[in-house]
């Protein structure tokens, strides 16, 4: 059967999309997805060479701000200046995250430790702080963050990772209570193995076909940030493809 991964067509004219992590696997087919339906869209990173990356056509219409959503005097400046530019982020996309994993816990070390924790879990509080109290001043706004299924079940050697995205989930329960008299939204999906590239090259034995796809995962995100899924929040969405 032909393989059927073109966007839903979402209208998101006037919104204005933060999407932190952007230039990522995930991330750039997130950004792809969001542009092709409108968004103003605005992307953190950290690494220059992976902007080079991005296709021109998205550069071109792309707002990319350096921030580092680890640390908290970076994620102030980088939603202040979106905020002082665009006067409001409607939709807020949280996909910076990393993995460390193949180590058993006698095996990992308290900065390997500390970095699953910044990247996984702290970057999503610091991000949601920020963005938070302009969506609550204009009662509207999405937010959706990227967990994995390991957040939910670890098959073990993954401890940080497991114990950070397993946080996250609750992280967004929490945070969805407190902000739904406002009218926000707050929802994560929880990936399995993504047919990136960077998978391929670690796993070339397994069968890619099973993995779930950067635009499937897309047309979650953007479900979510739509007014059809006005209904969910608070939920962990499980995303795991045919794995
Ligand atoms: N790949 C998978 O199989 C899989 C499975 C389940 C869940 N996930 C989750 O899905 C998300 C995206 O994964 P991916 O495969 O697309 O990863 P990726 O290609 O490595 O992208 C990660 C993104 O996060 C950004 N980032 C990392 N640390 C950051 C920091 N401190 N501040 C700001 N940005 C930072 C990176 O920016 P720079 O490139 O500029 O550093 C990059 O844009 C992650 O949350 C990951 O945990 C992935």
């Amino acid at each position: 059967m032909k393989e059927n991964h073109s966007t839903l067509k979402y209208d998101f004219s006037n919104r204005v999309v933060l999407v932190t992590g952007g230039t990522g696997a995930l991330g750039r087919a997130i950004t792809k997805a969001f542009i092709a339906s409108n968004a103003t869209l605005i992307s953190s990173y950290v690494v220059d060479r992976e902007v080079e990356r991005l296709e021109e056509q998205i550069k071109s219409v792309l707002h990319l701000i350096k921030a580092d959503i680890g640390k908290e005097d970076e994620v102030k400046n980088l939603v202040s200046s979106i905020l002082g530019k665009y006067g409001q982020i409607h939709i807020l996309v949280n996909v910076v995250g990393g993995y460390i994993g193949d180590k058993s816990v006698a095996e990992f070390d308290e900065k390997e430790w500390d970095l699953m924790m910044n990247m996984n879990l702290k970057s999503a509080f610091l991000i949601s702080k920020y963005v938070i109290p302009q969506m609550i001043s204009s009662k509207n706004g999405k937010i959706v963050h990227v967990s994995s299924r390991t957040g939910l079940k670890s098959t073990g050697y993954d401890s940080a990772y497991a114990a950070s995205k397993a946080g996250l989930i609750r992280f967004v329960e929490s945070l969805s209570e407190e902000v739904k008299e406002s009218n926000i939204n707050v929802n994560c999906i929880m990936p399995s193995t993504i047919d990136t590239e960077a998978n391929r090259m670690a796993m070339p034995n397994l069968d890619f076909s099973r993995w779930v796809k950067p635009q499937d995962l897309a047309n979650i995100v953007l479900f979510l940030c739509s007014e059809e899924a006005k209904a969910i929040t608070g939920a962990a969405i499980p995303t795991y493809g045919l794995a």
